[in-house]
C-alpha cells in the first residue's frame, strides 16, 4: 500500500508503449525525478508528486480506487475495463488500433466469416461489445498476453488485439480484417480528487503544465529577417502567419519576424521563404506555450 502522504500520485506504466512518452511528458513539465520501472514509486523533487510505476491494465482500477488520482494509460484500457473514471486530457501519443486479425493464409476475408469462429483477445469486453453490436456470435477465446501466438498454438482462428507499429502482427504472420477501435493515451483522474481542496489545487497547476507541453508538440519558433516590403508575400506563403512580431533591424528596410508554426509546415515552406527574401532562419524548439 502506498502511503498517504498528502501528496499527489500519477500512475504511469512501468514498461511497455507509453512509458517512454509518459516519463517524457512528465520532464517536459519541469517535474524532476528519478524512475526505476523496478520501484512502486518515485517522488518527484520540485512538485508535490508522486509517479508510480504500474501494469497498465491495473490503472484504471487503481485510479478509481483511489490509490493514485490520475493516471497515464491507453483509452483501450479505460473502455475495456470499464473503471469509474474521469478522463482529463487526450494525450496524443501512444495512438494504435484494437484489431481483427487473422493468419496470412485463413480463409476469413471479412467480419461475417468470422461467424461461430474462436477469437482469442486480451479484451473480452471490448470485443463482446463489438461483435453484439454486428450481432455476430463468436466464442471469445480470453488470454492473458501473447495473443499473437493463439492462431499458431490453434487455439484460435482470429485474434483481436492492439496493433500499433503492426510489427508484431507481420512478425507472426497475422493480416488486418478490421479495426474494432482506435485508442491514444489519456489523463484520468479520480473523480473524488477533485473534492480534495489541496489535491484539486496541486491537479489544476499540473493540468495547466500538461496543457503547454501538449500545445508545444510539434511546434516551431522561427525568427528570421526579410526587407519590410517582403512581409505580405511571407504571409501569403504562411497562411497561420496571423500576427507574427515584427522587429526592426538597425539596417534601414529590415525586419526580423518572430513566429510559431508546426515543424512540418515550416519544412514545406522553408524554400518559398528563402526566395521570397527571408534570410537568417533560426528554428527553435519549444517548451512550453501557456496561454
Ligand atoms: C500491444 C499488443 C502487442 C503490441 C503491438 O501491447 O499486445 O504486443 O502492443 O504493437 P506493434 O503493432 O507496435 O507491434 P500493449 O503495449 O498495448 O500492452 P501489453 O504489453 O500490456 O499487452
Ligand atoms: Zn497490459
Amino acid at each position: 500500500m502506498v502511503a498517504s502522504n498528502g501528496r499527489l500520485k500519477i500512475a504511469l506504466q512501468k514498461n511497455g508503449r507509453l512509458t517512454d512518452d509518459s516519463l517524457g511528458l512528465l520532464r517536459s513539465c519541469g517535474l524532476e525525478f528519478e524512475f526505476q520501472k523496478q520501484s512502486l514509486y518515485s517522488p518527484c523533487r520540485n512538485f508535490e508528486l508522486d509517479v508510480l510505476a504500474l501494469r497498465d491494465d491495473d490503472i484504471p482500477e487503481y485510479v478509481q480506487d483511489g490509490v493514485a488520482e490520475l493516471g497515464i494509460v491507453g483509452e483501450n484500457v479505460v473502455l475495456e475495463r470499464g473503471a469509474r473514471v474521469k478522463q482529463l486530457q487526450r494525450l496524443g501519443y501512444g495512438a494504435c488500433r484494437l484489431m481483427l486479425s487473422v493468419p496470412l493464409r485463413s480463409s476469413i476475408r471479412s467480419l461475417r466469416n468470422l461467424r461461430g469462429k474462436r477469437v482469442a483477445t486480451t479484451y473480452p469486453n471490448t470485443l463482446n461489445k463489438f461483435l453484439r453490436s454486428k450481432k455476430l456470435r463468436c466464442e471469445i477465446v480470453e488470454l492473458s498476453g501473447a495473443v499473437e501466438l493463439a492462431p499458431t498454438l490453434d487455439v484460435a482462428d482470429a485474434i483481436c488485439d492492439i496493433v500499433s507499429t503492426g510489427t508484431t502482427a507481420r512478425v507472426n504472420g497475422l493480416r488486418p480484417l478490421l479495426s474494432v477501435m482506435e485508442s491514444e493515451a489519456v489523463l484520468i483522474a479520480n473523480p473524488k480528487a477533485f473534492a480534495d481542496k489541496s489535491k484539486k489545487s496541486l491537479i489544476d497547476r499540473l493540468l495547466i503544465r500538461f496543457s503547454g507541453s501538449l500545445q508545444a508538440r510539434g511546434k516551431r519558433y522561427i525568427m528570421l529577417n526579410a526587407p519590410v516590403n517582403a512581409i505580405p508575400r511571407l504571409k501569403q506563403i504562411i497562411p497561420a502567419l496571423k500576427s507574427p512580431t515584427i522587429v526592426p533591424l538597425a539596417e534601414e528596410g529590415m525586419v526580423a519576424l518572430h513566429l510559431v508554426i508546426a515543424e512540418n509546415v515550416f519544412w514545406d515552406v522553408m524554400e518559398r521563404l528563402k526566395s521570397a527574401g527571408a534570410s537568417d532562419i533560426i528554428v527553435v524548439p519549444i517548451e512550453t506555450i501557456i496561454q
